[in-house]
Order: structure tokens, then sequence, then C-alpha cells
């Protein structure tokens, strides 16, 4: 994928064997990414976010409804979206770098210049000096952050990322949003991002999407017109909280129709 794509979900329709029955987890799902956005999803936990991401990574097959980068239905697309799981998926067998570095160029065999790609994206998450240590020797925030360098450095042009920074305090969050930014404005990607922290969607999102309780559908869509770098400092400024009202209420008001 040579450009940041455009990634629209249309109609999407998912279900799974529930404990008295098959169940709908998403129910008419669609949205857009447009090339080069950063879209942010909040929903209610369970409301089919994760479920949304591994169908756009290609993991999972849905019941109805399609898909389409840059407008082509592309089944073949896994591999070619970098998702960052919820729970990291990193293989305990290989080092920090070599999770990282096993991402690059898509491809197992590695050149000098993809070890030191790999090297820069751990040093810009904060983890030079960590590249030799397997991940069981690591913190949970710190396994995110070397989960966060390999997609970041995965050269896919779009990422997927599941709550990328939930582990994380507040000051590495905070550094760790500059890097994404900083990542995103040099690599030039297309960013579907499930968040639930509204002040994260807002400081990073050109636009939020919310989802209804499950069965998971889009009941909203906020766009965020404030200049860029946003810092965390900007979330006491007026259009940032009118904005951080705007999406509670619309949250509050799904959980009132469940
Ligand atoms: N492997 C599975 N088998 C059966 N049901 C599942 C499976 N994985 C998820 N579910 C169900 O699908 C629904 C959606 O799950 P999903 O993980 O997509 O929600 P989510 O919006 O990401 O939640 P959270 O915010 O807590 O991460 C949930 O009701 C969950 O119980
Ligand atoms: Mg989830």
């Amino acid at each position: 994928m040579s450009e940041a794509p455009r990634i629209a979900v249309d109609d999407l329709w998912v279900g799974r064997d529930g404990r008295d029955g098959p169940i709908d987890v998403l129910a008419g799902m669609s949205l857009v990414v447009e090339p080069g956005e950063i879209v942010a999803m909040v929903g209610p936990s369970g409301c089919g976010k994760s479920t949304l991401l591994g169908v756009l990574a290609g993991l999972e097959a849905p019941s109805a409804g399609v898909v389409r980068l840059d407008g082509v239905d592309r089944p073949d697309r896994l591999g070619g979206l970098a998702l960052m799981p919820q729970r990291d998926a990193l293989l305990p067998w290989r080092t920090a770098l070599d999770n990282v570095a096993c991402s690059v160029g898509w491809s197992s065999a590695r050149s000098g210049d993809d070890e030191s790609r790999a090297m820069d994206a751990l040093a810009r998450v904060g983890l030079d000096g960590f590249e030799d240590h397997y991940p069981h020797a690591l913190s949970g925030g710190m396994r995110q952050r070397v989960a966060l360098a390999r997609t970041l450095a995965s050269g896919a042009r779009a990422w997927l990322l599941d709550e990328p920074f939930g582990a994380l305090d507040a000051l590495t969050r905070a550094a760790l949003h500059r890097e994404l930014e900083r990542a995103w404005r040099s690599v030039g990607s297309s960013v579907l991002l499930v968040t639930h922290d509204l002040d994260e969607a807002i400081v990073l999102a050109d636009r939020v999407y919310v989802s209804s309780l499950r069965p998971g559908r889009i009941v909203a869509e906020v766009a965020v017109a404030l200049g860029r770098p946003r810092a965390a400092a900007d979330t006491t400024r007026p259009e940032f909280v009118r904005l951080k009202e705007e999406l509670l209420g619309v949250l509050a008001s799904t959980e009132a129709v469940a």
C-alpha cells in the first residue's frame, strides 16, 4: 500500500454465539476514515470496537457488509493494515527489538536498515536501552510501547489502534500522543483509534465516532476542528470542554437507550 488509503466500512454485521444463542455484535456498522485522517471511536465496553478492528485487519470475516480500501472490496487485506491489538501480541521468545523488527518491511528477511528503523521506533517510544529485553522482563506499559513501535514502524499506511495507551501513566501517555502524531505526520497514514478516553480522542482525532451499546452501530460523529498539535494542557480550553461535553452527552444517551 503506497498511499494512505481511504477505509470505508459499509453496513457491517458480525454475529457470535452467545450464552443463550446467536447474538449480533455489530449491526449495520458504517464509517469512513479518509486518507491521512486520524479518526477515533468511543463507545461502551462490549459494543464491538475490538471486533470491528479485527474485521478491518482481515482476521475475521463479517456475516454481511463490506470493507473497502480506496473504493475496492479487498478480502485479501490481511497484513495490509497494521493492527495494534488491545492485548499486546508480542512474541515472548523474541526480544523487544526483534518484536519490532519482525514487522518492518513486511518480511522475515531483515536488513541493517530495517534494524535501525526498529531501533529508532523503540527510541521514539522511550525504550532505548531495552532492545534486548524479552517481553516477560518488561512492564505492561512497556510492552504496550513495544507494540506501538511495531505498528508505527511496520511500513503499513493504515493503523488500527485498540486502546494503545491504556496501560500508561499520564506523562508517558502525553509523550506518546506527541510521538504518534509525529509518526503519523511523517508516514502519512490513515488511523482508526479506539479509546475510552475522551480527552485522548479530542487531542488526537480529526473526527470522533460514537458507537451504541451492543449491537454496535455508529450513533454520532463529532468533528474536532482544533489546530494541531494539541497538548494535554488544551483540555481546559472552552472549545475542548464543549466537544467533551457533546461526546459525554451522546455517550450518556447511548447508555440510557439500553
Ligand atoms: N471470542 C468471542 N466469543 C464470543 N463472544 C465474544 C468473543 N469476543 C468478544 N465477544 C463478545 O462480543 C462483544 C464485543 O466484544 P469486543 O471485544 O469487540 O468489545 P469492545 O467494544 O472492544 O469492548 P471493550 O471496550 O471492553 O474492549 C462482547 O459482548 C463480547 O462478549
Ligand atoms: Mg475492546
